[in-house]
């Protein structure tokens, strides 16, 4: 249905509580990137708020599938989005179906100047939850630190925990010392990214040196490179933190490499061969 048709209850859990979880799936040339990963994630979460998964796999393949063919073009990403449903408001868990919801918008690659130039980046303590790999739709903290960003007129706001880095507000992030990739660990602390695991795919299959471990707050600031992974920004340089630039303010080797690697996946697995 129309958008603006949609409607739910004033009741709802996701509007009461934000007691719900979602996902968000790239579909390129209309086909979903990764949907066995992304539906293994969304099961993670949900097992995380113990709400019970209301559809199979090939049931939500399914409904993806009608979503995507409902809306114009061929590269779309698809939100979708769970609650605990509709009942009256009290904290503990309701016996009631839960709500559902799916929508797709266009999805658009980051633009030719964004790539050539980078993106700037602010700083900020990570002051979220401890649950951080469950992909809450209670997105409250993640939306104030990100304004940190909007405010700065920045696009992303890295996080630091206890002297460490997280991830991004929006995305996982990657820095670049001594030549080497480095990416923090996945635990409760981040969101298990799946553009991460593409990129680390990618770096493990094509020689780019790289390394999982905890990265340092000093690190990031001194890093050569620092690159952003998202399903609706892919790879992204970050050449600016803080305001000042990082290392030449311009996109490094590292990003080059991992981008067209990402586009020549993409191309591969999703549109026969044709690298857009
Ligand atoms: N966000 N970390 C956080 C906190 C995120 O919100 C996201 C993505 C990521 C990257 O995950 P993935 O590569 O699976 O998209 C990491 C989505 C795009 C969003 O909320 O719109």
């Amino acid at each position: 249905m129309p958008i603006e048709k949609a409607c739910i209850s004033v009741l709802d859990r996701g509007f009461i509580f934000g007691d719900g979880v979602y996902e968000v799936i790239p579909v390129y040339s209309r086909r979903p990137f990764r949907l066995v990963e992304h539906l293994h994630r969304l099961q993670h979460s949900l097992d995380g708020i113990r709400l019970e998964n209301p559809y199979t796999n090939d049931e939500w393949s399914d409904l993806i599938e009608q979503v995507v063919a409902k809306n114009e073009g061929e590269d779309q990403s698809v939100y979708l989005h769970i609650t605990r449903g509709v009942a009256k408001r009290d904290h503990a868990f309701p016996k009631v179906p839960p709500t559902v919801f799916m929508m797709s918008n266009p999805l658009l690659p980051p633009s030719s100047e964004l790539l050539e130039n980078g993106v700037a980046a602010v700083t900020a303590s990570d002051n979220r939850w401890v649950r951080c790999d469950i992909k809450s739709i209670s997105l409250l903290p993640n939306v104030l630190l990100r304004q940190i960003a909007v405010d700065a007129d920045a696009s992303e706001t890295i996080l630091i925990r206890d002297g460490y880095l997280t991830e991004g507000s929006a995305s996982n992030i990657f820095i670049v010392k001594d030549q080497v990739l480095l990416a923090p660990p996945k635990s409760h602390l981040m969101l298990p990214g799946i553009t991460y695991d593409v990129v680390l795919e990618l770096a493990a299959n094509n020689n780019v040196i790289y390394e999982v471990r905890d990265v340092t707050e000093d690190e990031v600031f001194s890093a050569e490179e620092i690159l952003l992974t998202s399903s609706t920004r892919e790879v992204m340089p970050v050449t600016r933190l803080n305001n000042k630039p990082v290392d030449t303010g311009k996109p490094g080797a590292k990003f080059i490499h991992l981008h067209q690697l990402y586009q020549q996946y993409k191309a591969t697995h999703m549109r026969g061969g044709v690298v857009s």
